[in-house]
């Protein structure tokens, strides 16, 4: 298997490589400055379980999309992008997997370039052969597999859901990466959507309020409306649910007054000629630094909450997955680490797909627990 991680010297893409060379894969990494690569390699060189599995290098710069498609030399590669924000850098490296008929998982949340990678990527995908899994970190792999599995637990009672809605959540301290800012700062003004009646809609971002979660700790948590990939993946696992909600709670108790100053920016963004401009504005100081997020002690110190509620089509509530799991950025380099050495050795079928429909519930459940991602209800 050939896995090449494209943003290795990034904060994310450090302790995805970590990861990879833990778990034996051999991972080449590839990033934009060759001396900061080869540093990293030298670093983890020791790490690696045998001198075969050692990591290697390799440069590119999605300003030379040549350089990137340079990375793939066969369809049976795995490419790994944490180059982010995807919404103005991650093209690149989609067009040169499709191209190659070749593999791509990447750490995205960002649902506008969710929504791009599953209606126009997917479709030229199933002509080359390449298989794309995107938004496979923190953002949304537990959300959907909660999802699954209470959907799972509501079709075994014979009782089916129409409605799930996905709440997630950091409990303790928490600290928010470079890449995570940068990304904010686009889904803030991007287009956004909602699975309402069976359909999906476009609707702009900010708009859709809160949501209390009841995670049995003696207070209700708040989430604010987003758009994740559980909008386009989640319907299609059963055909009975027709409304989908994704709720992020990052903010705790400053999750209302964070939504309505989101729903208000995000009204400002739409104004025809004001949005792009503001955008550019916040997103280049945002992008500027690179590299940076919280210390290992700070990460020890978050867990990752997530949980799924499904209700009947009169908002009965039926039944509720809550997931425990190692810190967001711990967990998002796990899973692209696993995800990644899956996509090298399962068969995939072409397209865009989600967690589930990549690699199934059984196997995503067992791979999730093997991360300490474990349901607790
Ligand atoms: N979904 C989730 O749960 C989750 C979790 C973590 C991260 N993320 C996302 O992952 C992305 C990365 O986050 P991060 O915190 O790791 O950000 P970061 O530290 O700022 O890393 C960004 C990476 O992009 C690279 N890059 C920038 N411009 C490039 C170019 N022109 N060509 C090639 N590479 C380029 C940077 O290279 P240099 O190292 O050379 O600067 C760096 O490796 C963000 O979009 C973030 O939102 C999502």
């Amino acid at each position: 298997m050939r896995i090449v991680l494209f943003g290795a010297t990034g904060y994310t893409g450090r302790l995805t490589a970590d990861a990879m060379v833990r778990a034996g894969l051999a991972p080449v990494l590839a990033g934009r400055h060759h001396d900061a690569v080869s540093r990293l390699a030298d670093r983890l060189a020791p790490l690696a379980p045998s001198p075969v599995a050692e990591p290697t290098i390799a440069v590119a710069d999605v300003d030379d999309p040549p350089s990137v498609r340079r990375l793939l030399q066969s369809p049976e590669d795995v490419l790994v992008s944490t180059v982010g924000p995807f919404t103005s850098l991650g093209a690149a490296a989609v067009d040169a997997v499709v191209d190659a008929g070749a593999a791509y998982l990447d750490s995205t949340g960002e649902s506008g370039f969710i929504r791009r990678v599953f209606e126009t990527d997917g479709p030229r995908a199933q002509r080359t052969g390449a298989r794309l899994i995107p938004a496979f970190g923190y953002d949304y792999v537990p959300g959907n597999l909660a999802a699954a599995l209470v959907l799972r637990r509501c079709r075994e009672a014979n009782r089916p859901a129409s409605r799930v809605d996905v709440g997630y959540f950091v409990d303790g301290s928490f600290g928010i990466s470079s890449g995570t800012r940068a990304s904010a700062t686009e889904v803030l003004f991007a287009p956004s959507y909602a699975f309402r009646s069976g359909h999906l809609l476009d609707c702009r971002p900010g708009a859709g309020g809160t949501r209390a979660f009841d995670l049995g700790r003696g207070r209700q948590w708040k989430g604010m409306a987003m758009a994740g990939s559980e909008h386009l993946t989640v319907p299609p696992l059963d055909p009975a649910v027709t409304d989908v909600g994704v709720w992020l709670g990052w903010a705790g108790r400053w999750t209302g007054p964070v939504s309505i100053a989101g729903s208000a920016l995000g009204a400002v963004g739409s104004i025809p000629g004001v949005g792009s401009g503001l955008r550019r504005g916040i997103a280049s100081r945002a992008g500027k630094v690179t590299g940076s997020g919280p210390d290992a002690a700070t990460r020890a110190g978050a867990r990752t909450l997530v949980q799924a509620d499904a209700t009947d089509a009169v908002g009965r509530p039926l039944a509720s997955v809550r997931l425990d799991g190692p810190s967001p950025y711990d967990l998002t380099a796990d899973l692209l680490a696993w995800g990644a050495a899956m996509a090298a050795t399962r068969d995939v079928a072409p397209g865009a797909h989600g967690p589930v429909d990549a690699f199934g519930l059984d196997a995503l459940e067992r791979g999730c627990a093997d991360m300490g991602l474990v349901a607790v209800t």
